[in-house]
């Protein structure tokens, strides 16, 4: 087991431990990241091992403030400059091309890099300790659902992790917005609680927003954040149908909706009603492991309609549907 804390003096050890090159997750707003000094080679190499992640998918580096952006990018741009004063810290990352010192093994060899100020107490007093960009993916083995509390981190990570900072669940849920400042236009590369219209109006610029599909960043694949069971994405008004025939056929199922959906069969399990999109969002990956947990083997969920946090949530839960799939079938 991790050492697991939530004061200074667990602060003060997680700093300790990055700075040993040993590894450590911490909470950010949107989900846990598991973290090793951007400068530490080895370190950042043990954090692809503890994922079981492909080593040219590249990660995000966290930093306290935005006076630390100038020491990872080839030249702080005035987009940057002004998304950093609008959003930071908060659930924006920004790529944009990388200084020479940022090492191949955080950016899989791109000539750009990832970085983001999160916007939590402890991640921020963490980085602040600690005084040095942190290279941070989400803390959950490849393919999984993001953690959203520290339990997660230990069911997802255990022992790989040397000290797990506790700062309770995230309030958002779901990862960052990626949004890429080296493409004519700006680019969202993965959509989240900022969207495309935020960042348009704050740069003045037309910003392109992503639609879900193939990869289009190196670690954006379109199977991913899928739990164990199978995700079916339905329409509200088909979920009586299919879950009776699911049923009929022995299979335990959950459902995931906004609202309320009935009839259901006995023995449905009810993940919900979800509410708002950031509700949505918030209880989502939590949603997932709570049905692998039940043993359900298959979850029906309907999307939020497409405003603010939800285009992100659908783009999670097509994701998770995809990966599903293509594991069971
Ligand atoms: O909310 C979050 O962003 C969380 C917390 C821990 O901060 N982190 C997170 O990291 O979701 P990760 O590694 O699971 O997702 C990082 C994604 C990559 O998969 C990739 O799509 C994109 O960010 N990314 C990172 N560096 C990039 C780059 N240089 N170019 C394009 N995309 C990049
Ligand atoms: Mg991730």
């Amino acid at each position: 087991m991790p050492l697991i804390g939530s004061d200074a003096v667990a602060v003060a050890a997680a700093s300790d431990a990055l700075a040993a090159g040993r590894l450590v997750a911490f909470p950010t707003e949107t989900v846990y990241g598991l973290a090793a000094s951007v400068l530490d080679i080895a370190a950042v190499g043990r954090v692809f091992e503890a994922k079981g992640r492909p080593s040219d998918h590249p990660l995000i580096c966290h930093i306290a403030s935005a006076d630390g952006l100038a020491a990872l990018v080839d030249e702080v741009t005035p987009a940057a400059r002004a998304l950093a004063a609008a959003f930071w810290p908060g659930p924006l990352t920004l790529v944009m091309h990388r200084s020479p010192s940022v090492p191949d093994a955080v950016t899989g060899g791109l000539d750009t890099v990832a970085v983001r100020v999160p916007a939590h107490p402890l991640a921020l007093a963490l980085l602040r300790r600690f005084g040095g960009p942190v290279a941070a993916p989400s803390a959950n083995r490849f393919g999984r659902p993001s953690p959203t509390c520290a339990a997660d981190v230990v069911d997802e990570l255990g022992d790989a992790v040397a000290v797990l900072l506790d700062g309770g669940p995230c309030a958002i849920g779901i990862e960052s917005t990626v949004l890429d400042l080296t493409s004519d236009p700006v680019q969202v590369l993965r959509p989240g609680r900022i969207s495309a219209e935020q960042v348009a109006q704050v740069i003045g610029r037309a910003v392109s927003a992503t639609a879900t599909g193939p990869a289009r960043a190196p670690g954006m694949l379109d199977a991913h954040y899928a739990p164990g069971a199978r995700v079916e994405v339905v329409a509200a008004s088909d979920v009586p149908t299919r879950a009776d025939a699911l049923a009929g056929q022995g299979i335990r199922i959950a459902v995931l909706a906004p609202g309320e959906v009935s009839p259901l069969p006995a023995g449905a399990l009810v993940l919900g009603p979800l509410g708002s999109p950031d509700d949505y969002a918030a209880r989502l990956y939590g949603a997932f492991r709570q049905a692998d947990a039940a043993g359900v083997a298959v979850i029906l969920a309907v999307p939020p309609p497409a405003e603010g946090i939800g285009v992100a949530v659908r783009d999670r839960l097509a994701r998770a549907a995809a990966g599903s799939s293509r594991r069971t079938g």
